[in-house]
């Protein structure tokens, strides 16, 4: 059977995405919204706004050309955002002090139990510690009048804020202490709201997924009843709202890094990402989350849902915490049932009830509506506007691809049976019954309706099922090796991002239909968007245990603790789910703790190949100095993983240096453990680490040696220290990789990978819905 369905959706999506951008290219005298770069800040007495009026000014002509053409004047990051047509972009780049120009582009949004299948029960919480704890998240707003976010119990923000609430008819609390919007464009469409406010659901759904309060009775329709929960209920949010229905710009995304870092988050949180591989250096995500990093927040964010394709993986700079996207144990299934009784099993979170009662079953090929253009090959996958009324109406349709629904429901179709086998591990919410079943049993369906002289069915209300098999990560998270610095290994580690249950806008679609009219408090949705704040919660949580810890020890901490995931599962291994699945109970107490600094990862780029000037354009810092583009390997960052990518034909060899801190108990003696596959042995030196004092660092070294390596595509072992007694585990993958031929080890402004899969087995998100919705009519 075809698998066009989904595909030509996300296709759409992309288009839909890239026309925008490009609608007004044509025009070169047309002003688009550009990031202008400084190398230099001056220190001590300078205004930032003053210097980038007058730049502008001069460029401009007019002193209120240049008041009109500025969008923001970055206080952290050396630059300004401004309206510039293409030659005022020339002018610029040929200035004095500006390093580069970049346009403006669009990054996506990646889409309870959890907390409770990750072992960090409610009891567990402190609740005291974690209201000092503030986390920022970066995405299409938050309903603030949600229950999720009453305030009940919570004293008044810690008194280190300065964040604001902005817009019309947005109130905080002391739940919610910040919100504030970014539209740099002006570009507003149907629905969206100028406030933090939330019209998609995905940033009211991420936030109560970190930090929302407990509710009792929380559900989908009745589905997965119970005490809706975040992480760290005791934290607080400030929703900085990047994200429209267009997607999300970049100068808006570091305008948030910038005001997230002034107003005193302690952890950010970003469920988006861009679509390809881009360097550093022109990353708004990884520019922000250095800065971020430099005031000693960690920035959480979402693997991407571009899976299982290697090299998918987004997000992977290595001062950022990057999050697959796994299974709970709970399965959400509905079945139909045929009148002779046969029943099939499908996915679905089908909140619709039937009774029981059956209903005439037809196949979508027999209900072309031939006017509208359309054939049987087109209305047999139950395609939107190929569905004939007269034919469907109060009907069961068996369509032959997973689609929204929404063919069967225009034509007045009672509910849909689908059957895909592109999709097996996590479900959708439909707008009608509905459920998709397997092709095999679909052939079964086709075969009684053809049969039997009145076919008729019913699709029973949905349920969950105990999944024995989780965790595992699901087909759509992205995947590694790291594009752009192949010795880091990405992601970092995995956390729940399938069929999650939280939070929701009132006003957005409950379904996968974007006109959906109903509304919900709740829904279940997936992505590594859903994964991603799990992790931030996780970080939170850390975090109040240990405020003064840096973003790279709290990292740690969650890598070195993650619970192991069962390689069995899974044929790409760490590329799948980095170091694990987060284990917040356990992240307080690591034992040790691989700590690094600014200083390290400027190192690290210089190392990369990167070099004075464009190290600046990342730090924002005219002190960062690249003293020699050094030619070398990512080894010796201090990362709390490991991997080693080795070219094809060449011998597994690579020595890192690493230094681990002592968090947890003074007097300690630490062992290495060593695990290696057949293909590869690891030694380490010293193999027992002995500290005397909280804070002491000691160094070691790992050797991995094996013979050539051809065509592998991952093999893994792991290093773990642990105490005499046992009290910690502290834990780190070992990767060896065969890096596609001709890859450079020392790239340092362009990826070899810049080319997109060509497929994409990815969940909708809202927005993405949202564009499908309008293009899937046309
Ligand atoms: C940048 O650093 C250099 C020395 O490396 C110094 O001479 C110069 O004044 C600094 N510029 C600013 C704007 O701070
Ligand atoms: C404010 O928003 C709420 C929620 O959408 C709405 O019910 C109310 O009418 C709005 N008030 C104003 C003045 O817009
Ligand atoms: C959810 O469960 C609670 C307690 O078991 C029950 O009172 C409530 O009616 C349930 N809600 C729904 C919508 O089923
Ligand atoms: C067929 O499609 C046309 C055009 O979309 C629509 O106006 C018409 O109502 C449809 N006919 C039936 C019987 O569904
Ligand atoms: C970063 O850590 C290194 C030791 O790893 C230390 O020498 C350096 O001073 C630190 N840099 C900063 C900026 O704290
Ligand atoms: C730094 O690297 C960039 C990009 O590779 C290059 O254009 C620039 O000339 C380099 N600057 C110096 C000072 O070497
Ligand atoms: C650690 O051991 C040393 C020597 O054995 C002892 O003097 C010191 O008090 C111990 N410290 C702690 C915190 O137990």
């Amino acid at each position: 059977m075809a698998k066009t369905g989904l595909m030509t959706w996300i296709l759409y999506s992309t288009l839909f995405a890239a026309l925008l951008l490009n609608s007004d290219a044509a025009n070169a005298n047309e002003r688009k919204v550009h990031i202008v770069y400084m190398g230099d800040r001056p220190k001590g007495d300078f205004s930032a706004k003053a210097t980038h009026h007058s730049m502008l000014t001069s460029v401009l002509g007019r002193s209120s050309s240049a008041q009109e053409s500025l969008v923001y004047s970055y206080g952290n990051f050396n630059a300004f955002a401004a309206k510039l047509t293409e030659e005022e972009v020339e002018k610029f780049s040929e200035m004095d002090g500006v390093v580069r120009v970049i346009p403006n582009h669009i990054l996506k949004l990646h889409t309870t139990r959890s907390w409770d299948f990750l072992g960090l029960s409610q009891s567990n919480v402190g609740a005291q510690l974690q209201g000092d704890v503030v986390i920022g998240l970066l995405d299409t707003g938050i309903w603030p009048e949600h229950e999720s976010f009453n305030d009940q119990g919570l004293g008044a923000p810690p008194s280190k804020w300065k964040g604001t609430c902005q817009g019309a008819n947005f109130t905080c609390n002391n739940k919610i202490i910040g919100g504030r919007y970014y539209n740099s464009e002006n570009w507003y469409y149907e629905g969206d709201l100028k406030s933090p406010r939330d019209s998609e659901g995905h940033g009211t759904h991420t936030s109560s997924t970190a930090a929302g309060d407990r509710v009792p009775g929380a559900s989908y329709y009745g589905l997965a009843n119970g005490t809706a929960r975040g992480g760290v209920p005791g934290a607080r949010i400030a929703m900085y709202k990047v994200c429209w229905s267009f997607g999300c710009g970049a100068a808006d995304i570091l305008a948030a890094f910038d005001d997230a870092i002034a107003d005193g988050v302690d952890i950010i949180s970003v469920s988006l990402g861009s679509e390809f591989p881009v360097p550093y250096d022109v990353d708004p995500i990884a520019i922000g989350a250095f800065h971020a990093m430099k005031y000693g927040i960690l920035t959480s964010s979402s693997a991407g849902n571009s899976g299982p394709w290697p090299y998918s993986v987004s997000n992977y700079a290595p001062w950022t915490l990057t999050v697959a996207a796994s299974t709970i144990d709970r399965k959400f299934v509905a079945k139909a049932v045929l009148g002779n009784g046969q029943a099939f099993t499908g996915l679905s979170i089908n909140s619709f009830e039937l009774y029981g009662k059956t209903y005439p079953l037809i196949w979508g090929g027999d209900a072309a509506n031939y006017s509208a253009g359309a054939s049987q090959d087109l209305s047999k996958y139950c395609i939107t506007g190929s569905m004939n009324s007269y034919k469907v109406e109060g009907k069961i349709v068996f369509c032959e691809v997973l689609w929204d629904g929404t063919g069967v429901l225009l034509a007045n179709g009672v509910g849909t049976i689908m059957a895909d086998d592109e999709i097996t591990d996590f479900a959708f919410n439909y707008p009608l019954p509905a459920t998709q079943i397997s092709t095999s049993d679909g052939e079964k369906i086709l075969d009684y309706i053809k049969t039997t002289e009145n076919p008729i069915a019913t699709i029973l209300l949905g349920e969950t099922l105990t999944d024995y098999m989780a965790p595992y990560v699901v087909s759509f998270s992205s995947r590694g090796p790291n594009p752009v610095t192949p010795d880091i290994l990405k992601p970092d580690l995995t956390a729940p991002g399938v069929d999650i249950l939280a939070a929701w806008s009132p006003i957005a679609p409950p379904s996968i239909d974007w006109e959906d009219p109903r509304s919900v408090d709740y829904n279940i949705i997936s992505g590594t968007s859903m994964s991603c704040p799990h992790a931030s919660g996780a970080a939170a949580y850390v975090k109040a245990a240990h405020p003064d810890w840096s973003p790279a020890a709290v990292k740690s901490a969650l890598m070195t603790t993650a619970t192991v995931v069962d390689p069995n599962k899974h044929e790409d291994l760490e590329f799948a789910y980095g170091s694990g699945q987060i284990n917040p109970a356990q992240a307080i107490k690591p034992g040790l703790v691989y700590d690094a600094n600014e200083t390290d990862y400027i190192s690290f780029l210089c190392k990369q190949g990167y070099n004075t000037t464009t190290v600046r354009l990342i730090t924002g810092d005219n002190s960062s100095v690249c003293s020699s583009t050094l030619n070398g390997r990512a080894w010796d960052l201090n990362y709390p993983s490991f991997s080693l990518a080795v070219e094809d034909g060449k011998q597994i060899d690579g020595v890192f240096t690493r230094t681990v801190t002592n968090v947890d108990s003074a007097n300690s003696t630490y062992t290495v453990q060593m695990y290696s596959p057949p293909e590869f042995s690891i030694s380490v030196e010293p193999e027992v680490l002995s500290f005397s004092t909280i804070g002491e660092k000691k160094s070691f070294t790992v050797k991995v040696g094996g013979g050539f390596i051809s065509q592998q595509k991952i093999t893994s072992g792991a290093i773990i220290w642990t105490d005499e007694l046992e009290q910690y585990r502290v834990r780190s993958p070992v990767v060896v990789y065969n890096v596609l031929p001709g890859y450079t080890f020392f790239p340092p402004q362009t990826s070899k990978f810049q080319k997109k899969p060509t497929t994409f087995h990815g969940p909708t998100t809202p927005s993405m819905q949202h564009k499908n919705g309008i293009l899937g009519r046309n």
